[in-house]
């Protein structure tokens, strides 16, 4: 049957594993879809860049609306980031014109995933984005599929690679924040703006998709308290181990009688627990439902080939035909839900 064309927005460490991965596994793909799943377009700044995979036989756009009007370009794959700009622009363009969009931006899906949800549902155009929380975790399929039977009570978890390995390595070597925090770039786990990372927003961005597919309805990103990381230091790891717990920045976000409550701060995790004991980049998804209870997946949470797996397992759905609609909403915009203030005394 008919292959499946992409147009991929944005060539750095996720898009550049994306290319790698749908090579390595074109086999491996086509016996599991039925079709073949190519890359015909891509744009990016730096033709000239070594990325260390060929791009030398793909169409090349300087301005990445053009995928959306070339003809030969079925699936939009927007791997630019950022809530507004290119990225928003393309993503909104993509899905008025009808084509799917596969999209690893949580930013963009955390602040405008209500207004995105419907123009995918006003021109039939699914809009996927297992890759946005937790890198290579299938988060979204766990908390949209695997629990869709059930009533969830609490979301959340390590939710950011770069801080869960700059507050692991310090733990255990003793090194500063900064070294290695420099140490999580160079291995392509930090934003472009690590500022992102260290200081809660990204955590705060899956914790808001997360929290809007657990309880049926977009959460107003704006509502979620976040505090970061930057201000832990060595010594508030020592002692956290001398009491018997380690230091962990986790998103939660559970229903109370008084509404939504969903905050991202560094957090004691007494160090038997499950939690405690994911480390490095590895992030871990938990969620507690009244008939399931409990549960906890871990994997890791940053990094190209993690992305790339989550992005591509986006596209294998399209060329199965199996994607499904952000909220489960099929037209009209629904407003998001407003998380309760929270008093830190
Ligand atoms: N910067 C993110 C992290 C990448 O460190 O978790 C994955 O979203």
């Amino acid at each position: 049957s008919s292959p499946l064309r992409l147009g991929i927005a944005g060539l750095g460490t996720v898009g550049a594993g994306v290319i790698r991965l749908l090579h390595a596994n074109a086999d491996l793909l086509h016996a599991r879809t039925g079709r073949t799943i190519e890359v015909v377009a891509v744009s990016a700044r730096d033709r000239t860049r070594d990325r260390g995979v060929d791009v030398s036989g793909l169409r090349w756009y300087d301005n990445a609306l053009d995928l959306v009007s070339d003809p030969d370009v079925d699936v939009v794959v927007e791997l630019i980031g950022g809530a507004e700009g290119p990225a928003r622009a393309l993503v909104e363009a993509a899905l008025k014109a009808g084509k799917p969009v596969v999209t690893a931006n949580k930013a963009l899906v955390a602040l405008h995933g209500s207004a995105l949800a419907r123009l995918s549902a006003d021109n039939a155009a699914p809009l996927l984005f297992e890759a946005a929380v937790a890198g290579g975790i299938p988060a979204i399929k766990t908390v949209r599929e695997g629990l869709a039977a059930d009533r969830l009570l609490r979301v959340g978890g390590i939710l950011n690679g770069t801080c869960n390995y700059i507050l692991t390595v310090m733990r255990e070597t003793g090194q500063d924040f900064a070294s290695v925090l420099k140490d999580a770039q160079d291995l392509g786990y930090a934003e472009a703006d690590p500022t992102t990372d260290v200081d809660g927003l990204d955590a705060a961005h899956k914790l808001t998709i997360l929290a809007g597919l657990a309880f049926g309805r977009p959460v107003a990103f704006d509502s979620v308290h976040v505090e970061g990381i930057r201000h832990i230091g060595a010594d508030d790891l020592a002692f956290a181990r001398q009491l018997g717990y380690r230091i962990k920045l986790l998103g939660l976000a559970r229903m109370t009688d008084d509404g939504l409550q969903a905050r991202v701060t560094p957090c004691l995790v007494p160090q038997h627990a499950p939690l405690a004991q994911v480390d490095g980049v590895f992030n871990a998804v938990v969620a507690e439902g009244e008939f399931v209870g409990r549960i906890m997946v871990e994997g890791r949470g940053a990094g190209a080939g993690p992305t790339a797996s989550a992005v591509t397992a986006d596209l294998v759905d399209l060329a199965r035909g199996q994607a499904i609609t952000l909220w489960g909403v099929q037209s009209g915009t629904v407003e998001p839900v407003r998380a309760c203030p929270i008093s830190v005394g």
